[in-house]
This record gives C-alpha cells, sequence and structure tokens, in this order.
C-alpha cells in the first residue's frame, strides 16, 4: 500500500479504502513458486456487501463524548498454586474465560458481540508484581464456530481444521517456552491450559492477547486481548500517579456494521477473504468510541497500549498542550521526554504522564492524527495541583555494539499478484513460517539485527521473549538493493526517538530504512518467534520461528 493511501486509511478513510488495488513501488511481484496462498488470482474487488448487517456505519456520524471511559477492572486470583521453581512457595492463581459477550460500545450503537477473557473487551487487567510469578489458566468457553472470515488458504487455517482455536500469549513477558503461546499450541473450546509467568523482568505494562495459527487477527479483531502489569518496588519509589490517577488506556479501532456488529473487511470473494490491512474509522478507548474522562487538575499516569490489528495512533491533544512519555514497552525510560505528539504502531506501548493541572474547568481532547477525536477529559474546577517528575527514572545500560556475536541482516518484504496487483504475501527474509529455523541465537549473547525494509510501509516488529535497544535507522536506496542486491545508504544513521531510548519489544521498522536493533537473547532457551505485528501481515506470512539454542560449551 502506497504511503498516501497509509495516510489516508489513518486519517479515517474507511475500510473499503483499505481494499483498493494497485500496486506500488514498493511491492515485490510474487515469484510464482513461493506461494503460500492458493496460486488463485483474485478477480473481484471489493464491493460492498448487500444488506443492513454488511452497510458500514460511519463512526464519524456519531456524537461524542456520551459515554464515559470504562476503567477495566482488576483480575483477583482464585487461590494458591505451588510455585514450579520452589514447591515451597506458592504463586496466585487466576482463571481467565474466553467467552462471547455483548457490549455497548457507544450510546446510539446496538450492543456488539465481542469475544472476550471476562466480561469486557478489553479483558481484565492482571496485576503482578516483578519477580513474583503467577499463573494463569487460560479457559475456552467460546463457540464452536468463528463469526469472522477464516481464509483457508492461509497456513495453520486449513480446512478441516476447526473453526474456533485459541492460545494466549503474553506480549513482553519473559516466560518459558511451553507458557508463551506458541501458534500451533492451540485449543478449541471445552479446553485450557495453565501457563505460569515468572516475571522475572522489571516493571513495565505488557498485554495478553490471542496468537493461534492463521486465525489470530480474527481472534484479536472479536476481542481476545488485554493489559498485563508489572509492577516492582523501584517504580513505586518514584511518586508517580498512582490509584485513580493511573489509568491503563487501550486503544483499538475497528469497523461495524450499521446492526452495531463487527465488521471485518474482506476481499468479497468467500474462498479467499484476507485482505492485507484491516483498518476501521471508530477508534475505541477502553472499549467506548469517544468516551470522556472526568480528570482532576492534577497530573496522571496513562498505560497506553496499542491494540489494534493495523492502525498506528499519532496522539496530541488539541489545546497544543504536550505530555511527559516516562515509558515505553518494557518499562521506564532513564529520564521523562517532554512530546508534543506520540506515534505509536500496533502492539507498542507508552506510559505518559499529562498534567491538567493548568487546565482546570476546562475540556482537552485527545486526537489521532491531529484528526480524528479519540476521546474528552473534562478537567474539573479546582486548586491545582501540579506534579514535578523526577529527572531521572532509572539507569539503562547501553548494550555496547562491540558485545554482539553476530549481526543478522532480515529483509522485510511485501509480493503482489501479478494480474491485481493485490499484496497477496508479506516475508520475512522471504521465508515462510513452516520453512525451517534460521534464527537461532544462543542463550546469554548479544546479536544486531539489521530489518531492510524494502516496503513502502512501517512495519512494528516484535521478537518473543526479549527486550532490546533500537540502534539507529537509515534509509537506503530500494531500487538499488532490489536490482543488484547493494546496499546503497541514502543518508546518515538516525538515532532512535527519545521515547525509543529504553527497553522495547516492538519497533517500527520504517519504510525504505534499515532499523538496526541490539537484543541480548537471556531468559529461556527454546521455540519462540519474531513477526510484524500487523495482524494481517503476520497471517500470510511475516512471522517466522526463533530458537533459543543452549549456550555452546567452552
Ligand atoms: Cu504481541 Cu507474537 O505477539
Ligand atoms: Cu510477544
Ligand atoms: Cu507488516
Amino acid at each position: 500500500m502506497s504511503l498516501n493511501r497509509r495516510r489516508f486509511l489513518q486519517q479515517g478513510g474507511g475500510l473499503a479504502a483499505a481494499l483498493i488495488a494497485g500496486q506500488t513501488a514498493g511491492t515485490d511481484l510474487l515469484p510464482g513458486a513461493a506461494l503460500c496462498r492458493a496460486p488463485r488470482l483474485r478477480k473481484t474487488k471489493f464491493v460492498a456487501p448487500a444488506g443492513p448487517q454488511r452497510q458500514q456505519l460511519s463512526a464519524l456520524t456519531l456524537a461524542r463524548f456520551v459515554d464515559a471511559l470504562p476503567l477495566p477492572e482488576i483480575a483477583r486470583p482464585e487461590g494458591k498454586r505451588a510455585d514450579p521453581a520452589d514447591a515451597h512457595r506458592q504463586l496466585p492463581y487466576y482463571r481467565m474465560s474466553m467467552r462471547e459477550i455483548e457490549q455497548t460500545v457507544h450510546r446510539d450503537v446496538k450492543p456488539t458481540r465481542f469475544w472476550s477473557y471476562g466480561n469486557t473487551v478489553p479483558g481484565p487487567v492482571l496485576e503482578t508484581r516483578s519477580g513474583e510469578g503467577v499463573w494463569v489458566d487460560w479457559g475456552n468457553a467460546l463457540p464452536t464456530r468463528h463469526f469472522l472470515p477464516i481464509d483457508h488458504n492461509l497456513h495453520g487455517a486449513e480446512a478441516g481444521k476447526p473453526e474456533v482455536r485459541t492460545v494466549v500469549h503474553v506480549h513482553g513477558a519473559k516466560a518459558p517456552p511451553a507458557s508463551d503461546g506458541y501458534p500451533d499450541a492451540w485449543y478449541t473450546p471445552g479446553h485450557s491450559r495453565l501457563y505460569c509467568y515468572p516475571n522475572q523482568q522489571d516493571a513495565a505494562l505488557l498485554w495478553y492477547h490471542d496468537h493461534t495459527m492463521g486465525i489470530e487477527r480474527l481472534n484479536v479483531y472479536a476481542g481476545l486481548f488485554g493489559s498485563f502489569i508489572v509492577r516492582d518496588a523501584a517504580e513505586e519509589a518514584l511518586g508517580l500517579p498512582k490509584g485513580e490517577y493511573e489509568i491503563p488506556l487501550t486503544l483499538f479501532d475497528r469497523g461495524f456494521d450499521r446492526e452495531g456488529q463487527l465488521y471485518y473487511p474482506d476481499t468479497g470473494d468467500p474462498e479467499a477473504p484476507w485482505v492485507s490491512e484491516a483498518i476501521g474509522d471508530a477508534i475505541l478507548a477502553n472499549g467506548k468510541i469517544y468516551p470522556y474522562l472526568d480528570v482532576q487538575p492534577r497530573a496522571y499516569r496513562f498505560r497506553l497500549l496499542n491494540a489494534s490489528n493495523g492502525r498506528s495512533f499519532d496522539l496530541s491533544l488539541a489545546n497544543g498542550q504536550g505530555f511527559q512519555q516516562i515509558g515505553s514497552d518494557q518499562g521506564l525510560l532513564q529520564e521523562p521526554a517532554p512530546l508534543s505528539n506520540l506515534f505509536l504502531a500496533p502492539a507498542e506501548r507508552a506510559d505518559l504522564v499529562v498534567d491538567f493541572s493548568q487546565y482546570a474547568g476546562q475540556n482537552v481532547v485527545l486526537k489521532d492524527h491531529r484528526l480524528n477525536d479519540v476521546m474528552q477529559f473534562r478537567v474539573a474546577a479546582g486548586k491545582a495541583m501540579p506534579l514535578a517528575l523526577p529527572a531521572r527514572l532509572r539507569t539503562i545500560e547501553r548494550i555496547p555494539e562491540a558485545s554482539a556475536v553476530r549481526t543478522r541482516t532480515m529483509t522485510l518484504r511485501e509480493y503482489a499478484d501479478p494480474v491485481s496487483g493485490e499484496t497477496t504475501l508479506l516475508l520475512l527474509n522471504g521465508k515462510h513460517w513452516h520453512d525451517p529455523v534460521t534464527e537461532k541465537p544462543e542463550l546469554n549473547t548479544v546479536e544486531i539485527w539489521e530489518l531492510v525494509n524494502l516496503t513502502e510501509d512501517t512495519h512494528p516488529i516484535h521478537l518473543h521473549l526479549v527486550r532490546f535497544q533500537v540502534l539507529d535507522r537509515r534509509s537506503f536506496s530500494v531500487q538499488e538493493y532490489r536490482s543488484s542486491g547493494k546496499m546503497v545508504y541514502l543518508g546518515q544513521p538516525i538515532p532512535p526517538k527519545a521515547g525509543e531510548t529504553g527497553w522495547k519489544d516492538t519497533v517500527q521498522a520504517f519504510q525504505r530504512s534499515v532499523t538496526r536493533i541490539i537484543v541480548r537473547f537471556e531468559g529461556f532457551t527454546g521455540r519462540y518467534l519474531w513477526h510484524c505485528h500487523i495482524m494481517e501481515h503476520a497471517g500470510n506470512d511475516m512471522m517466522r520461528p526463533l530458537e533459543v539454542l543452549p549456550p555452546r560449551k567452552a
């Protein structure tokens, strides 16, 4: 998809536009031999399906700020179970049950069917402490039929597989492979899996979501996600806003039909419904469209998560007020980063402090791309209570580049149908999910990964198990690389943005650029994965295994 078209979409162009076909400069023609999908050319362009259920609702016409922002409930443990690492110790035990629910996303929209891990979308917040493990029993009590369009051409979603399958991944967790939610480790309704999260990691906002091979994008779109917070004493000592002044804020976009039901775009071809992007024009904050939140004239901490399948947000406040970013994917930054806007790709998190003390008695609107309304803050009148943030939040030691034992160069590439020009496939390093494992780092070694993005889009690349640091980004000649395979840089390396200088687990790999990250593979050996977090991309087939090997004996 071209950058212009992407921009249009992000600015609320609606779903149908996501399906406009057309080959772009960043698209490669599909080599006939590399097909993962059935090699059938799609002749059908998107046609708006008939019937009231399939007619889209335009979120732009809905009344603004008529619903209060819901605050997700905090999950409660049901008991205790022995620590797998120490039988004398007991760990909290949670039961989360996936089920079909109805939720009202807006005062003027009929209740919507969702799938949830509790009573709401997003699901309940799992609150945990660093160094204190938890058990979670993830039960699947969903119906046996899916209500979103499965594409049986996709790897892992072949006809004959049960329609409804689930497996849960805690994104950002340093978890053993057996509890990481491998995409092939799915299970059907009536079953559950007991996973253990040791939480041997720093305080951070993680999140849980479905990760099922071939239908992850549909399960997540249906509502299967929620926040997972790790807390620790170092963070608590900083005096950051807490209790009612700390707000989990999960943003995600969806399309809806006129009946208030989820609308997931498709090609119009029931045999091959997969589309390369699903962008909806409704932006939901904690499950409501255009909500408001009553706040005091003081500082708030927002634990922000972009849980969209494919939409990136560019958030700012309409009154021009700035805010401080104090943390990213894997916890606090070294020092607060003052921002006027925040670009957040799918799966990224940001810890923000917004100080409303200068705005007593006013309303402040949160915007996306300075255009779409997201939500409104209603600042109460009263005595202003400004907050002075600590100048230093923690120490983040940079991983020296010299400590890397190897550098891997990996391409991000898009393939198009030669006839229609539509994107049919996206690959990491030209490999499919089911090709043999090529990324096999050794435990406790450091590697540099160079993500060579030949496309016209930013792809948020995520590695399971680890946290990493962003080294830099550098634009290069895609044309030259395509024709001769040579890397010709077009500029100097650009250091990461201030909000990216802490620990990350998802990085925006910019279009036509090489993005370099440095990773220490710590924690566990075994089978994990890495992938693009645009869920439509990951499903076809921008996802690869990652195997952490035991250290070689000296
Ligand atoms: Cu957020 Cu592989 O996941
Ligand atoms: Cu993950
Ligand atoms: Cu992608």
